[in-house]
C-alpha cells in the first residue's frame, strides 16, 4: 500500500515537473526500393537518430514481410494494395499509435504514405514527410545507385522491357508483379498511361475523383516534400515536388500549380497550397542523400518535436 502511494506520489510529481512530452506524436517510417525497416546503416541509423534528438519518442519503422529480405523483396514485388493493407494492419493495431503519428517516407515509401494516408483516416496522420518521394511517378529507368543489387538490374530490365517494347495488355500484367511498373508515367502517353495504371492514376485521382482520398489527404497537418538537388536515380527528380512534365514532351518540367493535376484540384492540392499544408524543401545532394545536421535542423526539430 506504501508503495502505491509512493508511486503514486512520484508520478504525480513526474507529472508536474517532468519534460512536457503531451505534443510529441509517435513516428512511422517507411522505407524505399531496395531497402528494409531495419538495416542498420539505413532506416536503422534514422530511427536511432530521431530518438536521440527527441528523447522518449515511439518509432515504428515498418516491416513488410516476416523477415528482413522477405520486405526488401516485397519492396520490388508485393502488390501496392497488399502492402498497404498490411502497413495499415500493422499501424492499427500498435497501442501507441492510437491516438496518431508522423510519417517518414523516404523514395516509394514517401509515395505510398500518401497514398496510406489517402486511404485510412485512422489513426491520423498528423505531418507527412516525403523524403524523394516520386508522387508523380516516375519516366525513365532509375540508377541502382547505392543499392546496386542485382535484383535492380533485374528490375531495370524488365521495366525496360515493359515499358518500350512490350504491348498495353503485358504493361498492365507486369504491374501486378512489379512495384516499380505501378508508379511509371509515361509523359508521351498520358492517355494509356491513365488508363492502364492500377495505381498511380488511382491514387492521383486522375481517371474518377475519389473524395475519400481528398478529405483525407486533407486532414493532413503539413505535406512536406522533399527533392534531392541532385537526384539522378528518380526521373525527372521534380516528381518529388509534385511537379510532372508539360503535356506531350519529356524534356521540360512544369509545375505543380501547372498541372491540369492541380488545376482542374482532382486531388484537392491547390486547397492545400492555399491553406499552406504543401511545403516545398530541396537539399543538395542525390538521391536520399543529406546529412544529419539538415535532417535534424529541417526535419526533426520542425515536425518532430
Ligand atoms: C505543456 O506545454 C504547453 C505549451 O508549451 C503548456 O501550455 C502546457 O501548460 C504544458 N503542460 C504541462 C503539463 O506542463
Ligand atoms: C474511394 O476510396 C476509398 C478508400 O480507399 C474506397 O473505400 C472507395 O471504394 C473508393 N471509391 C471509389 C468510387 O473508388
Ligand atoms: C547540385 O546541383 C546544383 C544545382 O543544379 C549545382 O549547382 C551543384 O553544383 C550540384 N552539385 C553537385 C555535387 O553536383
Amino acid at each position: 500500500m506504501k508503495i502505491i502511494t509512493f508511486l503514486c506520489v512520484l508520478s504525480l510529481i513526474g507529472f508536474v515537473f517532468g519534460e512536457n512530452k503531451t505534443d510529441i506524436k509517435p513516428v512511422v517510417i517507411w522505407h524505399g526500393m531496395g531497402d528494409s525497416c531495419c538495416f542498420p546503416f539505413s532506416m536503422g541509423r534514422i530511427k536511432k537518430l530521431i530518438e536521440r534528438e527527441v528523447p522518449g519518442i515511439y518509432v515504428l519503422s515498418l516491416q513488410i514481410g516476416d523477415s528482413i529480405p522477405s520486405d526488401v523483396e516485397n519492396g520490388y514485388f508485393m502488390l501496392v494494395k497488399k502492402q498497404l493493407e498490411i502497413a495499415h494492419d500493422l499501424i492499427v493495431n500498435d497501442p501507441k499509435l492510437k491516438n496518431g503519428f508522423n510519417s517518414l517516407g523516404f523514395s516509394q515509401g514517401g509515395l505510398f504514405l500518401r497514398a496510406l494516408a489517402q486511404k485510412y483516416s485512422s489513426p491520423a496522420m498528423y505531418n507527412l514527410i516525403s523524403m524523394g518521394g516520386p508522387q508523380q511517378g516516375v519516366y525513365g529507368i532509375p540508377n541502382c545507385g547505392s543499392v546496386a543489387h542485382e535484383t535492380c538490374n533485374y528490375i531495370r530490365k524488365l521495366l525496360n522491357y515493359a515499358a518500350y517494347k512490350s504491348s498495353f495488355i503485358f504493361r498492365r500484367w507486369v504491374q501486378n508483379y512489379l512495384v516499380q511498373a505501378t508508379y511509371w508515367h509515361d509523359p508521351l502517353n498520358e492517355k494509356e498511361y491513365r488508363k492502364g495504371s492500377i495505381f498511380l492514376a488511382d491514387i492521383n485521382n486522375e481517371n474518377v475523383v475519389n473524395q475519400t482520398y481528398i478529405n483525407n489527404l486533407q486532414k493532413l497537418n503539413k505535406f512536406v516534400m522533399v527533392r534531392f538537388e541532385n537526384d539522378t536515380t528518380v526521373q525527372p527528380r521534380d516528381t518529388e515536388w509534385f511537379y510532372w512534365y508539360k503535356p506531350g514532351q519529356a524534356v521540360e518540367v512544369q509545375k505543380l500549380q501547372d498541372t491540369y493535376l492541380y488545376e482542374e484540384d482532382r486531388l484537392g492540392l491547390k486547397y492545400m497550397d492555399e491553406q499552406k499544408k504543401l511545403v516545398f524543401l530541396e537539399t543538395p545532394g542525390d538521391h536520399l542523400q543529406f546529412t544529419d545536421d539538415w535532417f535534424v535542423e529541417n526535419i526533426i526539430n520542425k515536425y518532430f518535436k
